[in-house]
Formats: C-alpha cells, structure tokens, sequence
C-alpha cells in the first residue's frame, strides 16, 4: 500500500540522479555478479581485496562530472552484493581501510558531493556473499557446492540482520544527513520462481524494524521499495524500475506513485571493460524525456574503474547530457506529467511545469516546416524554440485547410524551420493561457 512518509518535494523536482557502482568487482571488471555468475569462492575473490588500490581516485573530479552532466543527487553503493564496505566500518575487517586504499573511500565521496551542491543518496545492499552468517541460498555464488548444507550449518540470518542493521546505524549516524536510501534486494519465494527457491525477504531482513530504524536517525529520508513491504504503509517512498522503460506511469492500487527508474550506460552496472552495448545520447535523453513526460526520474549509473576513475564512455555520456540539459534544462527539473487533454504527434514528447504553465514539446523526428497540435486550439499563448529562444509562429488551423490535411477541427499549427537546429533532441517551449 502506498502511503509515503520520506519527503518527496525535491526528489520530483530534481529529476536526474547519478548511480555509482564502486567495489571490489572493478577489477574483474565483468559485472558486479560476477562472484555470483563464476561461483567464485571467498579464497579467491579475496585476490581483488588484496588488490583493490584506486590510486587516481578523485571524488571531487567525479562530483564535478556529475554536477557537469546536470544531475541533482547522486547514490553510491556503500556496499554491494559482494559484501565489501567502502567506508570505515566498525562492524567489519571487509572494507577498504584494509586494502591497499588503505581509506575510507565514502566519506571524501559524500562531502565532494554535498559541496558540489547535490543530494546524498546510500544504497546498500541487504545480500552480503562474504559475511558468515548470511545463508547459502538460490543467488549465493556457492549455491551449487556440494558440500552446501554442512557449509550452511551455523549461519543465522538473525545475526546478520543485526549486522545489517548496525552497518546502516552506523552510514546515517555518521556522515551527516542522508536524503535518499536504496536498498537491494528482496527476493522472496512467488509464483514466478522455482519450487525449491530459497530466498529472502521481510523476516530476514527484519525488515519492519530496519525501516522504523531508518526513519528514526533520519526523519524525512526517502526510501525506495526493495524491503519486501510493498503491502505496507509507509513500507516504501518511491517505485524503482530497473533497466527498462515503462509503458506509463506506475501506480498502486490504481494512484500515481513517485518512481525512479535506474539504467546504466552500457548494461553492467560494475565497471565492465569488454561490454561494447553502449547507449547512444540520443538514447539517454529519450529515456530521460520519456520518463519526465510520465512523471518520473531517472537514475544513470557509472561504473568506475578500479584505479578510481570515470571511464571514458561514461565520460563523453555524461558530457553530451550536459551539453544539452544546459539549454534545455527548463523542460526537465520541476517538470512533470502534461495535463489530461493535452497530445502530441507521434514522435514527441510532452513534458509541463506546474508553476510556471509552460509545456515542452520535444521533437524526435523533425518534421517537415508544419507542426499540428490537434485538440490544443485556445491554449497555447507563445511559443519558441527552447535552445534560443526563436518564436515559432502558432497559429489556428482553418477548418478549411484541416480538412486538406486530414486533421480534425481545433488543431493548433506551429511553424519551425525547415532544417532541424543542431540540437541532439529540440524543444519548442509553449507558453499556456
Ligand atoms: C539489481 C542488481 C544490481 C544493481 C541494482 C540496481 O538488483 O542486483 O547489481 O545494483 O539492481 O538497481
């Protein structure tokens, strides 16, 4: 049941966050599974521990790339499935501190961040493959080792949901104040899995009492819905769907949700060298424009490398989201959903400004000299070209000329000009009545 109880305010308005998924798994550097998709034991995976040393690691360059790129607020994986910390824990010998970094690698990350005027978000995963007492079950990398039961002998998960709990006090106790938190993931036993599926959710996590726990040390702090408490009021903030976009806006119980959907640049979201599915600007800003016009904010993720760095794909991604938010901003933060009654040609998306009453038209196929905005007739004040501010004439389409171009009556025309401007996605801003 959605009741939210997080403060949702800036989240909507801001729109665009950047993921960063940083652990060990840089170093294999052929997903953040890959402890999971080789099996690998502990003995081994131990190597990139030894040799986790980020020696070009510059937050601030990363917060600057952000900030560069137009995005809002940021989440970094305080730890992922792997089970390994980036920050000082106390709770733990797995963590940075103790490889050659030989740092907590969160702290400088969170204030680079914070100074470059974003929001901080943590995610953290609830699976952890390296701590004891966490049970071998249907995604653990030694799920298939023979010897599974006597290895799953003594493991409680009610010590590592303690665990779980003293490792989250310690990220909102210590690092000031946190405004968004992820965590991942729930997998428990449904229709949709295998009979012997052995997973986790709720009970193991404890999750109610980790909840209550969070909202405690940081009243008003947005939760995402991977707690397994979907059917709960105030168990979830905002709805997360991953890697794919959505048909339209997500709700629950038949209202609107705020929702965030997360996607990385090229399909892993640990650094992965080899992985040649890179999205294409154009891509990005169509995911990005499409999510908006449904009322939604999307989440790019970088996978640094295990020097410290940004790739350099990534790089040129988040530049060209810069290049064109810079000018076309305006038709992305504290915009929304279009008012009902309000369609567009197909080809084009619709985004609307609550206060400020303007709509965004953003054009991905250019069309011929003539736009037509059936239905909009008596709504539309001025119109121009975003990234210059050009008028683009409007006007009524006679019911004469309507008829010639197989139009129905009340269609709006806009004029633009006849080559498209060098925008990778152009926006004709429109000013209502
Ligand atoms: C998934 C994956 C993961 C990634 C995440 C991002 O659940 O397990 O590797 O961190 O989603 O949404």
């Amino acid at each position: 049941m959605y009741a939210p109880e997080g403060d949702t305010s800036w989240f909507v308005r801001d729109r665009l966050g950047l993921f960063i998924h940083w652990g060990l798994y840089a170093l294999p550097a052929r997903h953040e599974w890959v402890k999971h998709r080789e099996e690998i034991p502990d003995e081994k995976y131990q190597e990139y521990f030894q040799r986790f040393d980020p020696d070009l690691y510059c937050p601030e360059r990363w917060a600057a790339a952000a900030a560069g790129a137009g995005m809002k607020y940021f989440v970094i994986t305080t730890k992922h499935h792997e089970g390994f910390c980036l920050w000082d824990s106390a709770l733990t010998d797995y963590k940075a501190t103790n490889t050659p970094a030989g740092r907590d690698l969160l702290r400088p990350m969170v204030e680079a961040f914070r100074e470059a005027g974003m929001r901080v978000g943590l995610y953290h995963s609830l699976i952890d493959w390296h701590h004891p007492d966490f049970p071998i079950d249907s995604i653990h990398p030694q799920r298939n080792h023979p010897d599974r039961e006597k290895m799953n002998k003594g493991r409680d998960v009610r010590k590592y949901a303690e665990y779980l709990r003293g490792q989250v006090r310690e990220l909102l106790t210590d690092f000031g104040k946190i405004d968004l938190l992820f965590f991942d993931f729930s997998y428990p036993a449904d229709k949709t899995k295998p009979a012997d599926w052995v997973g986790k959710g709720r009970k193991d996590w404890d999750s109610k009492k980790l909840l209550a726990m969070v909202r405690k040390l940081q009243p008003g702090i947005l939760v995402n819905d991977r707690l397994d408490l979907q059917d709960v009021a105030g168990g979830w903030d905002y709805q997360t769907p991953e890697q794919f976009m959505v048909a339209a806006a997500p709700t629950d119980g038949g209202k609107p949700v705020v929702w965030e959907t997360c996607h990385t640049l090229s399909g892993s979201w640990g650094y992965h060298r080899d992985e040649t599915s890179w999205k294409s600007l154009g891509q990005i800003l169509f995911l990005l424009i499409d999510t908006v016009s449904k009322g939604g904010n999307l989440i790019m993720n970088v996978g640094p490398t295990g020097r410290g760095e940004f790739d350099y794909r990534a790089l040129t991604a988040l530049e060209g989201m810069g290049e064109w938010l810079g000018r076309q901003g305006r038709s992305i933060y504290g915009c929304g959903a279009a008012p009902a009654g309000l369609t567009v040609p197909d080809g084009c998306r619709l985004t609307y400004n609550q206060e400020t009453r303007r709509a965004y038209l953003h054009l991905f196929n250019w069309p011929l000299e003539h736009l037509y905005l059936p239905g909009w007739q008596g709504k539309v004040k001025y119109a121009q070209l975003l990234h210059d501010a050009s008028e683009t004439p409007i006007r009524d389409l006679p019911d004469w000329q309507a008829h010639h171009v197989a139009l129905p009556k009340g269609t709006v025309v806009l004029n633009l000009p006849v080559v498209k401007p060098k925008v990778e996605v152009p926006v004709v801003e429109m000013f209502l009545k």
